[in-house]
């Protein structure tokens, strides 16, 4: 709770291309959220330096990014929209919560596992630490929800672990955080092997749809979508590709899975497919448009980013120092 308003925060990371997953699990859940919630939305650079950046590449994304959090509809006026990097309670409440998680606990994330598999030749601390950064970011802001993607759960499910078990230690210090999760889109998968997530390092382009993508790319994508041989736009596990597709054309259109499938009943796979770079079309087409407006307005943006990151420093203070009391830290002069 932030005064009398529950709390929720969320990130992104600004490495690589975002794709369609990032947008319909994540991003677009996020709008009108602010008039339930105190929001705060991060763009998370220091999780990104857990793999190698091209410094100049990684400031020229964390900055599109942000961007983007705006055109998608994030008012910067009643959300909190700011840089992890510009906020120091991250770091520190980070250090802390280290001292409170064990390895065995890190060492289960699949993400590392996954993660250290890729990238063999920089299995760093924090590439193994990242969790507990990640749960720093959350409890600094007491965050009673967090809406992700499913692949975020089981860091989610470690952030409610490590909160409870400070809380069972010095008393109600954090708020133990639920996930939000929404009713589509949360687990977008690969166009190309629709048994994996639609991820922004897949090295198949065809694989994902970037949020950048232009309308004929989109629309190729969607037709060398993987399918099956049923020629039945059915939702069913049996049809993995199929259910995926039918998962992006709802999620973009707000429709549900079973009006999507009459809709389509006698259809074959080619108007199906059209249907779906249509709806994608339309969903990035003017996100697409607001980003190159926002783009123009240099000195809007900066604003945005400093008055976001005062606010967020001085909310994130309270806990900091209430954690750092608790853990025996003395107090620091006035
Ligand atoms: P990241 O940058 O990988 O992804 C950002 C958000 O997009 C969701 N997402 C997807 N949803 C549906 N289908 C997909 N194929 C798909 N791919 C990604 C993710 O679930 C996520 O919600 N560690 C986080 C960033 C982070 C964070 C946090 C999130 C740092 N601190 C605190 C929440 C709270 C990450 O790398 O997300």
């Amino acid at each position: 709770m932030i005064g009398d308003k529950k709390a929720l925060f969320s990130g992104m990371q600004a490495t690589g291309n975002l794709t369609l997953g990032n947008y319909l699990g994540a991003l677009k859940n996020w709008v009108n959220l602010c008039d339930e919630y105190e929001c705060f939305y991060s763009v998370v650079d220091m999780h990104s330096i857990t793999v190698r950046q091209d410094p100049a590449e990684l400031r020229k994304r964390a900055r599109a990014l942000l961007t983007l959090y705006i055109a998608a509809g994030l008012d910067p006026e009643k959300n909190c929209i700011y840089y992890q990097s510009h906020v120091t309670g991250h770091a520190e409440l980070a250090w802390i919560l280290n001292c409170y998680t064990y390895m065995g606990e890190l060492n289960r994330m699949t993400q590392f596992k996954d993660k250290s598999a890729k990238h063999a030749d920089n299995i760093n601390a924090g590439l193994f630490d990242y969790p507990v950064l990640m749960a720093a970011d959350i409890l600094l802001y007491q965050a009673d929800v967090v809406p992700v993607g499913i692949d975020q759960m089981q860091h989610l499910e470690l952030t409610r672990d490590i909160a409870q078990r400070f809380n069972s230690i010095y008393g109600d210090v954090f708020t133990v955080p639920e996930a939000y999760i929404g009713k589509q889109g949360a687990k977008i998968m690969s166009l190309q092997d629709p048994s994996k997530k639609m991820s922004k390092s897949d090295e198949n382009p065809n694989a994902s749809i970037y949020l950048m993508d232009d309308p004929d790319t989109i629309m190729r994508k969607c037709k060398r979508a993987v399918t099956d041989s049923e020629a039945c736009v059915a939702y069913r596990d049996e049809q993995p590709g199929v259910k995926n597709l039918i998962d992006i054309y709802s999620a973009c259109l707000n429709k549900t899975p079973a009006e999507v499938e009459k809709e389509f009943e006698g259809k074959g796979y080619g108007d199906f497919k059209m249907a779906v770079g249509e709806a994608v079309i339309s969903v990035l087409k003017p996100l697409q448009d607001r980003v190159a407006e926002l783009e123009k307005d240099k000195a809007y943006i900066d604003t945005v980013i400093k008055n976001n990151a005062e606010k967020a420093q001085y909310v994130s203070n309270k806990t900091l120092r209430k954690a750092q009391k608790k853990v025996g830290f003395p107090e620091r002069p006035r």
